[in-house]
């Protein structure tokens, strides 16, 4: 390492080692980027406390020994140990929104951030007091449900208290304490009488064979945020069966189920749902009305 650190000076020098490197080690990418650049500029610049995605202007910065000395150690743990780059940084993205996390939570990267802000607008409801987030994770999705309805009581839930943990640093982060509330339940078992106009969920959906063949990065994250039975489908059912008793006549809910869309149209062939694009991606989320699941 202490060759590397005497020939490399610049954040220039340093993102065009990290990307080298990155890709030597074959990486696996999916935790807020897609390829080595991108990895390699938001390793950088977190560690250095540098302004998200504006790489470009410190590119010609000469870094300190500390500095170098970090940011060789964060390069090699992402490539030994295959720690994700969220949970070195301890910080993750949806838009422009960052959030706390460690491995008690997965990485926050739904696609409900982009669908909030666009296709979803169009299905909800007028007047919105009410909006629940099932399986809330890190918080993030509760957080950007808070800012796209200011004036909605926010009610977000999860099984795992070490993930309320966290989702309660990041809602304190936002100064949210007042909107949302977290809860720990087993899906809607503790969730308080009242009637949603809203539900959102990204639940655990990775099916068994998934599960085995999972790349190291993602088994750095909580079993229980990701295996959901052989076929991704055991909480997505639970939830649909239980959804009708806590959602308006008018309410909708939506459902992240991500690669699994056939296999969510084969267990409910008599469902009308609707699948939901973004720009990045089709078919990865459903929305179904209520009135369409009273009549199952
Ligand atoms: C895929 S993660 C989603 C986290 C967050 N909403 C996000 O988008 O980043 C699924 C979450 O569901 C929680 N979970 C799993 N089974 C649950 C259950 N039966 N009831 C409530 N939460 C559950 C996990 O603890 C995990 O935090």
């Amino acid at each position: 390492m202490s060759a590397v650190l005497d020939e490399l000076f610049t954040l220039r020098d340093w993102l065009r080692y990290a990307i080298t490197r990155f890709e030597d080690a074959e990486i696996f990418y999916g935790h807020g980027t897609e390829n080595a650049y991108d990895e390699a500029a938001w390793l950088l610049l977190g560690a250095l406390k540098l302004p998200h995605g504006r790489l470009e202007g410190f590119l010609d910065a000469r870094l300190t020994t500390p500095e170098r000395q970090r940011i060789a150690n964060l390069i090699s743990q992402r490539i030994t140990k295959r720690i994700p780059t969220a949970y070195l940084l301890q910080e993750a993205w949806l838009g422009d929104l960052r959030f706390y996390v460690d491995e008690r939570v997965i990485v926050p990267r739904s696609y409900f951030a982009e669908l909030l802000a666009d296709t979803l607008q169009a299905w909800i409801p007028d007047t919105v007091t009410d909006v629940l987030d099932l399986c809330t994770g890190s918080g993030c999705l509760a957080i950007v449900l808070a800012h796209h309805f200011p004036d909605a009581n926010v009610d977000a839930i999860d099984l795992s208290p070490d993930a309320l943990a966290v989702a309660e640093r990041n809602v304190h982060a936002y100064a949210l304490e007042g909107q949302i509330e977290l809860i720990e339940s087993d899906l809607f078992d503790e969730v308080p009488e009242r009637r949603y106009q809203l539900i959102i969920s990204n639940p655990p959906y990775v099916t068994t064979a998934a599960m085995e063949a999972l790349p190291p990065e993602f088994r750095r994250e909580p079993v229980l945020a990701l295996a959901a039975g052989d076929d991704g489908l055991d909480v997505v059912r639970q939830i649909l069966a239980q959804a009708d008793d806590h959602l308006t006549d008018d309410g909708i809910i939506a459902v992240e189920v991500g690669h699994n869309r056939d296999l969510v149209e084969a267990a409910f062939p008599d469902l009308p749902m609707t699948w939901l694009d973004t720009e990045h991606a089709e078919g990865k989320v459903f929305l179904v009305q209520a009135g369409d699941l009273e009549r199952r």
